[in-house]
């Protein structure tokens, strides 16, 4: 079809009440725009021009990581010359589709869908809804036999005109050329001095050709974000949307109005998500895994028949099968936990590897570490593996057993099969399967009194 896509993302967004222009604001985490531009992207165009204006070079510098062509309109003239300044750099062949950077949710098979009709022989294609309170848009104006004629601008309509209730999206999609042709025609003799996108429509129709309207399936599809509180209403509806479709792959949510997703989440059989669960970057689940209440995920991969419990946190991430992580579990970045592994309350991990079937049970530290299999954490072991300049490694091999409330001053070797007395502090390594002891030896007072308190 040979497709250029315009998405206008000029405006200020004044009722936004903030410095960040608009299209940057986030919904899941992403910018407006860049949801926008992921629309785009997946109907595979030939070019996508994003215009910018407000807010200089912020947009583009924002989101250079995206593969876009930026054009500036320097001055806010208008939805038509905004379009007209994101044509300048635009082959003349084909059709253009024009998105708003500030709607993100427009439904992929809404814009096929536009794109089929308006790609019809003499026609262009228009995204319109029926709102029950259209104020504030424009209207679509049709003759009696129901022909579109023309959009007027609330600002610029009669008292009759703003009864309609059929409202434009501001999406349409139109032959480039005769686009360009209808564009540079533009006037801004109207009641807000600008030029207006909405007037091609009735260049279109003098020019005979039909304007084939496409219904948006929900309103949310093409509302915009203008203030906080519609930002927040449709970060709902995104979430609602998410939901819904994790339900439909099978995962059980405790409650679909309590789960956040912000990035993708791809999720096996039997998946099972308490409340408050949040999601973030690139989220991996196996078959059969138990997400506790308030449990934060983010860019992690786990495996099958994982159990987390609630209040705990994976950030950046690997953890095997059959683990159970939690509660009140906080793994750090590059760690990676094999099969069987267990962590469980008040523990923190971070950039270290546990080997098949290991337990740090309770309220430990392990950072910097590569421990083997098979190893026993007793409660309250730390790896210390800061000198106040350096990090350093610990080294644990398999089936050690380190007794409670241990020390472990890297760098440091504990061997296979080793044993560490409880309330050690270790400095040295510790070879092949000995017990390592460094705590006080205990003495006994046999007429010991207790100290009373002196009296007033
Ligand atoms: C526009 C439509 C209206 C439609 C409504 C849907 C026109 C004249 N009116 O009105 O029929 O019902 O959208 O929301 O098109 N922008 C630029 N440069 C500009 C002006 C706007 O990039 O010079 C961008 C804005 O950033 C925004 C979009 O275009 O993303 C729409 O602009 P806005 O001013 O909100 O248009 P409306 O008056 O709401
Ligand atoms: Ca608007």
């Amino acid at each position: 079809m040979n497709l250029k896509i315009v998405i206008l993302a000029a405006g200020k967004g004044t009722r936004m009440r903030s410095n960040l222009p608009k299209v940057l604001h986030k919904l899941a985490h992403k910018p407006l725009v860049e949801h926008v531009i992921n629309t785009a992207q997946a109907l595979s165009p030939e070019q996508i021009v994003v215009v910018y204006g407000h807010g200089g070079e912020i947009v583009p510098d924002t989101l250079k990581h995206l593969n876009v062509e930026w054009a500036e309109q320097a001055e806010q003239l208008g939805t038509g010359h905004a379009v007209e300044q994101g044509m300048v750099n635009i082959k003349q062949d084909g059709m253009v589709l024009v998105l708003y950077g500030d709607v993100p949710l427009t439904c992929l098979d809404t814009l096929k869908h536009l794109l089929d009709v308006g790609s019809k022989e003499n026609c262009m294609g228009l995204l319109t809804a029926c709102l029950p309170d259209p104020t504030g848009y424009g209207r679509i104006v049709r003759n009696t036999s129901g022909v579109v004629q023309k959009i007027v601008e609330q600002k610029d309509a009669t008292d009759a005109q703003k009864e309609i209730s059929e409202i434009n999206s501001g999406i349409l999609c139109a032959d480039a050329k005769q686009l360009r042709s209808w564009l540079i025609k533009l006037e801004n003799e109207n009641a807000q001095g600008e030029f207006y996108l909405t007037d091609v429509i009735e260049m279109a129709v003098n020019d005979g050709l039909t304007v084939e309207t496409v219904s948006a399936t929900s309103h949310w599809e093409i509302d915009g974000v203008n203030n906080k509180q519609q930002l927040a209403g449709l970060e709902r509806q995104y979430q609602r949307n998410i939901a819904i479709k994790l339900m439909e792959d099978g995962v059980m949510l405790r409650d679909p109005s309590r789960i956040d997703v912000r990035g993708t989440l791809n999720t096996g059989q039997d998946v099972i998500l308490d409340i408050n669960t949040v999601f973030e970057g690139d989220v991996n689940l196996g078959n059969n895994v138990n997400i506790g209440a308030n449990c934060i995920l983010k860019d992690a991969k786990v495996g099958d028949n994982v159990n987390i419990l609630p209040n705990s946190i994976v950030d950046n991430a690997i953890i095997g099968n059959q683990c159970e992580i939690g509660p009140f579990a906080r793994i750090r970045p590059d760690t990676c936990l094999a099969d069987n592994v267990k962590i469980g309350n008040f523990v923190e991990v971070k950039k270290s590897t546990i080997a098949d079937g290991s337990k740090v049970n309770h309220l430990s530290y392990i950072g910097d570490t590569n421990m083997g299999k098979d190893v026993n954490i007793g409660a309250g072991t730390i790896t210390c593996n800061y000198d106040g300049a350096n990090k350093s490694v610990t080294e644990i091999g398999d089936n050690v057993f380190v007794g409670s409330n241990s020390q472990l001053v890297a760098p440091v070797k504990i061997a296979d099969g080793a044993t560490i007395g409880a309330g050690s502090t270790i400095t040295k390594d510790v070879q092949g399967a000995e017990l390592a002891l460094s705590r006080a030896k205990q003495t006994t007072i046999s007429s010991w009194t207790r100290p009373v308190k002196k009296p007033k």
